[in-house]
């Protein structure tokens, strides 16, 4: 029987991976949101409360929130008879660049469904959630798709729409440094080039189909020198300052290499556990802190999809 009322954790999640733009995504252990979810009588979603951080700039309103439209979205392809209220507690900064509007969708989504008793399958879910975060910034689910199922995810195709989840490697951990710097997804996807040379179309997907070798093969090293950025990440270069600087401080520290999380201003450095993920963090801090900027820096690593908690 479904449940009435339902708590989920909603990962936060990497995006992009330097070569893999709005095609390669990772959850990550934390942070993560909390969505509670109440099945109510009246058609329509309503949310309730959105407390932690960054809460104040996210709207109420669920037709103008991710979680909202999510909900709705899952709600009627499932045809549910029934409404739903959401209480949001964020543990993701929003236009941190590690997926937080994604994993108030996914986590809405999926509470949704449970709601249903599961009406929906896993892919499903995925794209009721990236429809919720398309209405911001454009369609993608490289946010989404982790977020709800887990590891690492490729997007095979957009139309039909197929998403293919791998575990990652069990050693592989990451460093995620986040800058006091605010990066809105729909500008930093305005500053993009339309089109693509053949030289780096040719680069970047050697590099995207050697990352996925390694992903496969748990070759560290392998993933670490194939996250390649020559096209989105210089574009927004002026939207992350230091970011080059805190890549390059990451792997003279010992991370096997380092990308800008989605669209910043997070940046990432992947390593084996047993670098020294401390010396890493701190590296990659000191450049923003020598340039004046604060920077809060944690250690994680691969992490599940959206749970009942
Ligand atoms: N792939 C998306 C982008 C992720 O880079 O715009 C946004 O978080």
């Amino acid at each position: 029987m479904s449940p009435d009322r339902i708590r989920i954790l909603a990962p936060a999640t990497l995006s992009n991976l330097g070569c893999g733009f709005d095609i390669f995504g990772m959850a990550l252990r934390e942070p993560y949101d909390v969505i509670e979810a109440e099945r109510t009588s009246e058609p329509g979603v309503i949310i309730e409360s959105i407390e932690g951080p960054g809460s104040d700039s996210i709207p109420l309103d669920a037709a103008r929130n991710s979680a909202g439209l999510a909900a709705m979205a899952a709600l009627k392809l499932g045809r549910a008879d029934f409404g739903m209220s959401i209480r949001i507690t964020k543990g993701i900064r929003p236009c941190s660049g590690i997926g937080s509007s994604g994993a108030s969708a996914a986590g809405a989504a999926y509470a949704a469904n449970q709601l249903m008793d599961g009406a929906l399958g896993p892919q499903d879910v995925v794209l009721c959630a990236a429809q919720a975060e398309g209405t911001g910034h454009g369609f993608h689910a490289d946010n989404v798709g982790p977020s709800v199922l887990g590891g690492f995810t490729i997007i095979r195709s957009y139309d039909p729409f197929e998403i293919i989840r791998i575990e990652p490697p069990a050693r592989l951990r990451a460093v995620v440094v986040m800058p006091d710097v605010l990066v809105c997804t729909k500008d930093a996807r305005s500053v993009l080039p339309s089109q693509v040379g053949l030289k780096d179309m040719i680069a970047e997907t050697g590099a995207a189909s050697a990352l996925v070798a390694g992903m496969m093969s748990g070759d560290i090293p392998l993933i670490g020198r194939s996250l390649t950025d020559l096209v989105i990440g210089p574009a927004r270069a002026h939207l992350n300052p230091h970011m080059a600087e805190a890549m390059k401080a990451a792997t003279s520290a010992g991370a096997a290499g380092a990308f800008l999380g989605g669209s910043g201003p997070c940046v990432i450095a992947f390593h084996d556990e047993d670098a020294d993920a401390r010396s890493i963090a701190a590296s990659m801090s000191d450049v923003y802190i020598s340039n004046g900027l604060s920077a809060h820096a944690w250690t994680t690593g691969p992490g599940q999809g959206c749970r009942r908690l």
